[in-house]
């Protein structure tokens, strides 16, 4: 982890020099004076780490924060008062993100306090490019020539973000991506930056309990795209052969606003929370918002064990738990029959909530708390491989 922090940044090689220097002058003087304030030393070692400028050395103080055998190579001023040092933690730079390109056009607000995170700065402000410490880029607006994206070199602190919220089949490679950017933030657990759909999350003690919405339908879906080759369509082709299903929204000619949404959902004991297409983690809204209007959602997407790594096992059905169609279809016409056994999929509700993420606003925030913790080097080399292969 440590040596590397000299190696590849010109600026930090020069910082690193300054120090070593530093170093000696100090030893020298601890020796040559012999009444030099030793607790003055412990001082400077808990504050180290706050004192460098952000980007150019935290990540050496921490590296020297372990390293308690030279202590005094942190700080370059040992004369200094405390009050001074305060005044330095005070002046350094917030961390700045720059919204290179707005998630589908959609902006969004720029403050990340509803996160509880601080010293963050978003902005879309392209003048601040070169003191940004971070550039979020969204998949989807990317010109495929990389026409609209920074021109100028980047500056060798700055991370560039990749993020993307659709399945890889709703969105289009781009080869030149590759060896591109530092980060990724996606709904995919193994981003560096995760930021899934929803969450189920405790509930607090002043949060109202729930209560189950009065129920007149069975199983319902509201579904824009009836592409016949996508899997969730087979299967609801399939299963309303042994069940009745309220199907509505554009794909069925006609589009349902927000209010009617809200209503039908929560009016129906079941809703087909099927995914457009199937692939790792992605688990998206059509799961977690009928789980908050108070209907159980039947899953069709990735592996059980998957959904599990999101939300409560006892909290959802998979199509996968039966061996047909059919099979699902007597089991919930059973749990129509058997209420207290229908209630065992609300067992989570005493003790969990589910929302939804902020889009956009959720990721950049992260991003940007990220980055405050992650100085170090990092690059995403093959992004086209980890995401379509
Ligand atoms: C630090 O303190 C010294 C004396 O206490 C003062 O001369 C100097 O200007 C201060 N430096 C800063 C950056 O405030
Ligand atoms: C933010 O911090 C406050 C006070 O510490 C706390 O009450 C609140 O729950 C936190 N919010 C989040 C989203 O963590
Ligand atoms: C309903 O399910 C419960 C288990 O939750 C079971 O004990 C009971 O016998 C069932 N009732 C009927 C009528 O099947
Ligand atoms: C970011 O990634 C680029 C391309 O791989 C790389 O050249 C650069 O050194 C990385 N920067 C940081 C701060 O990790």
């Amino acid at each position: 982890m440590s040596s590397s922090a000299c190696q590849w940044i010109s600026p930090r090689s020069i910082f690193c020099s300054s120090l070593l220097v530093l170093c000696f002058l100090s030893i020298f003087l601890i020796y040559y004076n012999p009444d030099f304030n030793y607790a003055n030393v412990g001082s400077y070692l808990e504050r180290g780490r706050q004192f460098c400028p952000t980007m150019l050395c935290t990540e050496k103080a921490q590296t020297q924060d372990s390293d308690q055998n030279s202590p005094t190579e942190l700080h370059p001023h040992p004369s200094d008062t405390q009050e001074n040092q305060t005044i330095a933690v005070d002046a350094e730079p917030d961390t700045i993100l720059l919204i290179w390109m707005w998630p589908f056009g959609y902006r969004f607000d720029l403050s990340c306090n509803i996160f509880n995170i601080t010293r963050c700065r978003l902005t879309d402000d392209k003048t601040l490019y070169h003191k940004a410490h971070g550039v979020f880029f969204h998949h989807r607006d990317i010109n495929y020539n990389l026409v609209n994206m920074p021109k100028e070199p980047r500056p060798s602190f700055q991370k560039w973000v990749w993020s993307n919220m659709e399945s890889p089949a709703n969105a289009g490679q781009i080869p030149k991506l590759n060896d591109l950017f530092n980060l990724t933030c996606t709904y995919r657990l193994d981003s560096n930056i995760p930021v899934p759909y929803g969450y189920q999350m405790p509930l607090t003690s002043k949060e109202e309990s729930f209560k189950l919405p009065a129920k007149d339908k069975l199983v319902c879906w509201i579904v824009s795209n009836l592409n016949a080759n996508h899997e969730r369509v087979k299967f609801y082709n399939e299963l309303k052969k042994y069940i009745k299903i309220h199907a509505y929204g554009k794909g069925f000619g006609q589009r349902i606003s927000d209010e009617d949404y809200s209503k039908i959902v929560s009016s129906c004991k079941f809703y087909l929370s099927f995914e457009n297409s199937i692939y790792k983690d992605y688990i998206t809204e059509k799961l977690y918002k009928p789980m908050m209007k108070g209907s159980v959602p039947i899953v069709l997407g990735p592996s059980r064990p998957s959904y599990e790594n999101h939300i409560r096992a006892d909290s959802f059905i998979h199509v996968n738990d039966f061996s047909s169609p059919k099979e699902l279809a007597d089991r919930l016409l059973y749990l129509d029959q058997n209420n207290s056994e229908y209630m065992r999929y609300f067992t989570w509700t005493s003790k969990f909530k589910v929302r939804t993420i902020h889009f956009g606003k959720e990721h950049a925030c992260k991003t940007c708390s990220y980055l405050q913790k992650h100085r170090e080097y990092q690059a995403v080399h093959d992004l086209n491989k980890w995401y379509w292969g």
